[in-house]
């Protein structure tokens, strides 16, 4: 079989191996797909041996996507705009390719699977990390009309707004400044829900018919979701959707075919994979 995998730190409960399994099923293609922890420093090392080994193509997760984005020998333009690497391919050169699913996958599930178009829309992303830069290329493609990225450390969403600036309408704000705005379509894109947390946003944010999408998931709501439901927002929604087809994605860049995501994600959300 050919080989995969999803190299991270920690990785040992990553769904992507069932994800991608699932996805060689629908094709019959013959996979193994693994989750290889990775220590600190040992990126480069890890990243050798799976090629030596034979393998074809790795996911990269968290703390590891900027790593990569080094390693890459040349890069997509979704990755050279995120800043980050998601997806590395094995080429036959022997040259390693870099590229970023996230923000697509993303984008994908809002429009696809809920539904929502982004065109026209007012979004607004709390959070200017990683996880945010990596999303922002694909929504502005599709024209918005407008992104307000808010940031507890308002300076860092500024440098996001100012990296982005060429590619659309994109302004930055501290949460204060979020008074009396009010959006259609709110992406939380910070850490905040891994610590049960919300940001301390003003609670008139959503516009009518809002969608309010957490890019986290676990197994019950994420605070934020809670916070969204009680303060009017229409849809709700976690990153389960995101992680599917930042997948998909993936499986496309290796193997030029894309999986349906909607079976994976019914079948996650049921427990019944
Ligand atoms: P990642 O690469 O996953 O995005 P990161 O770079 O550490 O991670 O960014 C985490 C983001 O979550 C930041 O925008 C952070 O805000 P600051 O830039 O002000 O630190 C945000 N964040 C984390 N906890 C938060 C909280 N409790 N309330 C609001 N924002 C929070």
């Amino acid at each position: 079989p050919d080989r995969y995998a999803v190299m991270g730190n920690p990785v040992a409960h990553s769904k992507s191996p069932l994800i991608h399994q699932q996805f060689a099923r629908q094709f019959r293609h013959a996979i193994e797909y693994i989750a290889i922890q990775v220590d600190p420093g040992g990126f480069p090392q890890a990243v050798d041996q799976f090629r030596a080994g034979g393998g074809k193509g790795l996911n990269v997760t968290l703390p590891y996507k900027l790593e990569a984005f080094r390693l890459a020998d040349h890069l997509s333009d979704r990755a050279k705009q995120a800043g980050a690497v998601n997806t590395l391919r094995f080429e036959p050169d022997g040259r390693l390719f870099g590229d970023n699913t996230d923000g697509t996958g993303l984008v994908h599930d809002i429009q696809h699977n809920l539904g929502v178009a982004l065109k026209g829309r007012r979004v607004l992303i709390l959070g200017a990390g990683g996880a945010v830069r990596g999303v922002l290329g694909p929504i502005l493609k599709h024209h918005p009309a407008n992104v307000m990225i808010a940031n507890r450390t308002v300076s860092k969403a500024r440098d996001i707004a100012e990296a982005f600036a060429a590619h659309g309408q994109v302004e930055a704000c501290g949460f204060d400044a979020l008074k009396g705005k009010h959006f259609d379509v709110v992406i939380n894109g910070t850490s905040a829900s891994l610590k049960g947390e919300v940001p301390a946003l003003p609670e008139t944010l959503f516009a009518r018919g809002a969608l309010a999408y957490d890019m986290m998931y676990g197994d019950k709501p994420t605070a934020f979701m809670d916070w969204a439901v009680l303060h009017g927002a229409e849809k709700v929604v976690d990153g389960l959707g995101m992680l599917v087809e930042q997948a998909a994605e993936s499986y496309f860049v290796w193997r030029g075919v894309r999986p349906k995501t909607a079976p994976v994600i019914e079948g996650l959300r049921r427990g019944s994979l």
